[in-house]
């Protein structure tokens, strides 16, 4: 790694550490996106950038100067990198209390990691997977966005060890299926393609909303639409996106198996000719 470059910027300037007194360490103030760097590239920017917008809005935040959070990326990402890039924009620094200081800018928190191992394969291969047991909770206000709040990630994470267990669903107190811990779910249900709404639970992922737009492409039939667990044992064929690794089928989940996924894997074709996903697999 060229060590003149440095991995995080916050604020724009070159550091690892942030003030003690940011609301994002506080009370989770603030939203975050994770994008794929790929040939140096970061991938899908705008549509990151607009769940941002929206996230930002939704919490009414000041608006962010994309441009420069574009030039702060381009600053952090060597020519050619494959990658991860973080942002993170929290409410900025603040005294005791919840309450907020109108137009208050938000700070900024950029950082680059390696690329992980092994996401190729498992593209390919397919993953295993386990419903989890803990319920998501509903809250209209906060769904859809990537806030930082991520407890119940964290604490559904933890309910397994076994490395063969790539993820957990999780559903919500309805016992409707709404995603896994990092990634959305998308299900083939007699051709047609399925994928839990979101307006009470989950992430608004980027991947979902490009895969939903390749469905169009391809004229495949594809619905959002609340998903309950049950359900789970009708799918011809599941799926997980996100923008690190793309689209990935499920081999197996409790005591189903899939050994193909003919509509998943025509989805993954069309990701790798998009100018965007273009050479996410080798
Ligand atoms: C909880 C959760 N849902 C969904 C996703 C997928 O989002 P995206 O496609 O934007 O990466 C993520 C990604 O990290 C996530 O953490």
């Amino acid at each position: 790694m060229n060590s003149t470059v440095p991995n995080a910027l916050v604020d724009g300037v070159a550091t690892g550490r942030i003030d003690v007194q940011d609301r994002g360490l506080h009370y989770g103030d603030g939203l975050f996106e994770t994008l794929a760097v790929r040939d140096g590239r970061p991938r899908f920017w705008s549509r990151h950038m607009a769940r941002l917008m929206a996230g930002l809005e939704r919490l009414g935040f000041p608006v962010v100067d994309e441009r420069q959070l574009e030039a702060e990326a381009e600053s952090l990402i060597r020519p050619g990198q494959q990658g991860v890039l973080k942002i993170l924009l929290t409410r900025g620094r603040a005294g005791r209390g919840y309450g907020t200081i109108k137009g208050q800018a938000p700070s900024r928190v950029l950082l680059m990691a390696p690329w992980p191992e092994g996401l190729e394969a498992k593209a390919r291969a397919g993953v295993a997977v386990r419903m989890c047991q803990l319920r998501l909770g509903q809250n209209p206000i906060l769904a859809g966005i990537k806030h930082l709040n991520r407890l119940e990630q964290v604490m559904a994470r933890s309910e397994w060890e076994t490395p063969e267990i790539d993820e957990g669903l999780l559903c919500d107190g309805g016992e409707r299926v709404i995603e896994g811990t990092r990634a959305n779910l998308f299900m083939v249900r007699n051709g047609t393609l399925l994928t839990p709404e979101l307006s009470a639970s989950g992430v608004a992922g980027v991947m979902r909303s490009v895969v939903l737009d390749l469905a169009r492409e391809l004229g495949a039939p594809a619905r959002v639409k609340a998903i309950h667990r049950r359900e789970l044992s009708e799918a011809d064929e599941l799926f997980l996106t996100n923008s690190l690794q793309g689209i990935v089928p499920i081999r197996h989940l409790q005591q189903q198996q899939w050994t193909d996924w003919p509509l998943t894997r025509r989805l993954q074709e069309a990701l790798a000719t998009t100018e965007e996903g273009t050479a996410w697999y080798p």
